[in-house]
């Protein structure tokens, strides 16, 4: 099957090609500049260009699309203008894809990456989070930038795919955790030198998180088995109090506990990056994957402990 990745350069997206090619697919990459680091043929455009977009998919002629672009969240400071990036390259990034798949006379399955951490609860809370756990059909928390980002997406997402007749799925993703991106980045290096970790916040908050791996293979699955308009959400079988997720992980390498920063003295250093970084470390989400398992998808890694035990033993 010829499958075409956008954001062959991400942690997800990288992950996802290295699975499509193990299992012998042909896979193909879109990235901003040409990269000799990336394992496939990758074709150059940035999805806020949308010529460059159409150039890409007609050049590939792809029978499936994975968009898994977003705009990086950069270290420290950022303005409202980068804020403002960040979503539109989500939204109008994707609806440039879609925009040229609708003209296409063999329409391509779209799977989209989107966000679970998003569902509203009656209450906000605030640590150990009651059941039950929130499904893809409870309503989303239009209260925060990323649930308004995420609900901008998928409703471009939906109204081409009902509009045009394209098969699509959103793959509504928990935190994705592993050795790679972000959390390599903000933890797991410095856990693994046994170097003291800055957490924003307290971090008694609970969170849905799935293994970078398994993120992949459900992704995937969703690529090598069309869906029509079918949203899931992917994380694992263990929602976790995220304090005691980064103080195993520490634990386990034997680095000292986090030092816990207040979200409101970082606020200052964070500028518009705020609206971004408080609710995500303070906002308690617990998300089902019931209907991900219904697929007959089984997890590698169902709860963080196993997991993080796969990060220690992969860094060992
Ligand atoms: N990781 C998670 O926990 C998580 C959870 C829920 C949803 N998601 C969503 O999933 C998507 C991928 O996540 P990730 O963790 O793999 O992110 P990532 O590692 O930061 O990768 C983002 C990818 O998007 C590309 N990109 C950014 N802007 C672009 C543009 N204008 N045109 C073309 N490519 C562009 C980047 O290319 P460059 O190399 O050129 O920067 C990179 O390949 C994001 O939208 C993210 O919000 C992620």
């Amino acid at each position: 099957m010829r499958i075409l990745v956008f954001g062959v350069t991400g942690f997800i997206g990288g992950k996802v090609v290295e699975l499509l090619k193990e299992r012998g697919e042909e896979v193909f990459g879109v990235a901003r500049s040409q990269k000799l680091d990336v394992p496939v043929k990758t074709f150059v455009a940035n999805v806020l260009d949308k010529v460059s977009v159409e150039k890409a998919i007609n050049e590939c002629k792809p029978e499936a699309i994975l968009f898994a672009v977003g705009e990086r969240y950069p270290k420290g400071r950022i303005g409202e203008d980068y804020l403002a990036l960040m979503q539109s390259s989500r939204v109008e990034g994707t609806r440039n894809v879609l925009e040229c798949i609708k003209e296409m006379p063999s329409k391509p399955l779209f799977v989209c990456l989107s966000g679970a951490l998003v569902y509203k609860r009656e209450q906000v809370y605030k640590g150990e989070i009651s059941l039950p756990l929130n499904t893809e059909k409870d309503p989303i928390d239009d209260s925060t930038w990323f649930g308004q980002t995420v609900l901008k997406w998928e409703a471009v997402v939906t109204e081409y795919g009902n509009k045009f007749d394209i098969d699509y799925t959103i793959a509504r993703m928990g935190s994705v955790y592993g050795w790679g991106g972000i959390w390599k980045e903000l933890f797991f290096e410095r856990i693994a030198k046994r170097k003291r970790v800055f957490v924003p916040g307290n971090a008694r908050f609970t969170t849905s998180l799935i293994h970078i791996e398994d993120a992949a293979s459900a992704l995937v699955h969703f690529l090598t088995n069309p869906s029509t308009g079918e949203v899931y959400n992917v994380v694992d079988d263990e929602p976790v109090v995220f304090k005691k997720f980064i103080e195993h992980a520490c634990e386990l390498f034997g680095a000292p506990k986090p030092l816990y920063i207040p979200l409101l003295v970082l606020k200052p250093f964070l500028g518009a990056g705020y609206k971004l970084v408080a609710p995500a470390f303070s906002i308690s989400q617990a998300v089902s994957n019931e209907k991900l398992k219904k697929l007959g998808f089984e997890l590698k890694y169902p709860s963080y402990k196993e997991g993080l035990k796969q990060i220690f033993e992969k860094v060992s």
